[in-house]
């Protein structure tokens, strides 16, 4: 993923990006870290073509120019990326697995459509149901996303972008619904299904020790600029903590 000088001002006149530039290359885990309303959602997204900025030389996706191809090109490229919003996104009458099988829709042709777990082919049943077996919610395969806690939603979230097998993990906070036990254990999870899939990872923390053990770089953003750029050992949570913390809340 390449960004070359992004700037974004948004219809209400705030000026959120000023000539952003970052690349992150294959294979790498890249934390994205900042406070509350830096702009590190909006930043992911924009690279990605999915908000319209005010001015850029360009976004670039595996060497694909996201600011000028075809809206099939464009949509063919994005199936590479497994996309866990900050909020999760899942249907919520549509139950666990079918929620996690619809992440396999991407690897197939546009018409195929999964509309529903007991009409899904046998083999995309037993890949979401393991899925949902590792991220431990196995007993829950058959409820409602709709009956399903925060934690439990946003488990389901990255089942389903695994099964689509991406290239790209772009995460927005993974585990900031989950109370700090399980946001570790899922986290850890998270990042080692990742890694057995090759692909690789992007993803925005709050919280810095995670940031630290889970990437091998970090990004900070802070007014409207990507000011940290560093290997995720080079600094001390301290010292990460008075820039980017957010004093308010430290449990990602
Ligand atoms: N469509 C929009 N129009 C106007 N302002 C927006 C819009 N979307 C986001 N913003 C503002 O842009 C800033 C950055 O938002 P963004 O969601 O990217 O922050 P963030 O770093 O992800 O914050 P958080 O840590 O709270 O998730 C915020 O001040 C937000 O209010
Ligand atoms: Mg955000």
């Amino acid at each position: 993923m390449r960004v070359k000088s992004l700037s974004l001002t948004f219809a209400n006149g705030l000026k959120l990006f000023d000539g952003i530039d970052f690349s992150v290359d294959e294979g790498e885990r890249v934390a994205i870290i900042g406070r509350n309303g830096a702009g590190k959602s909006t930043l992911l997204r924009a690279a990605l073509g999915m908000i319209p900025r005010s001015k850029s030389e360009g976004e670039w996706l595996y060497g694909e120019p996201m600011h000028n191809i075809s809206g099939r090109k464009r949509r063919r490229l994005l199936c590479q990326v497994g996309f866990i919003h900050q909020r999760h996104n899942l249907v919520p009458r549509a139950t666990a697995l079918t929620n996690v099988i619809h992440g396999a829709m991407v690897r197939y042709h546009p018409s195929f459509r999964v509309w529903n777990q007991a009409l899904a082919p046998a083999h995309l049943r037993d890949e979401g149901m393991e899925l949902l077996e590792r991220v431990g919610l196995a007993d829950r395969a058959l409820n409602r996303a709709s009956a399903l806690s925060g934690g439990q939603s946003q488990r389901v979230a990255i089942a389903r972008a695994l099964m689509q097998r991406p290239k790209l993990v772009i995460a927005d906070e993974p585990v900031a619904s989950l109370d700090p036990v399980a946001g570790e254990e899922v986290m850890e999870l998270f990042s080692r299904l990742v890694a057995e899939q090759n692909s690789t990872l992007i993803f925005v923390s709050h919280h810095l020790p995670h940031a630290v053990r889970y990437a091998d770089r970090i990004l900070g953003v802070r007014d409207g600029r990507i000011d940290l750029d560093c290997a995720a050992d080079a600094k001390s949570i301290e010292e990460l903590g008075n820039i980017y913390g957010d004093n308010d809340d430290d449990d990602d």
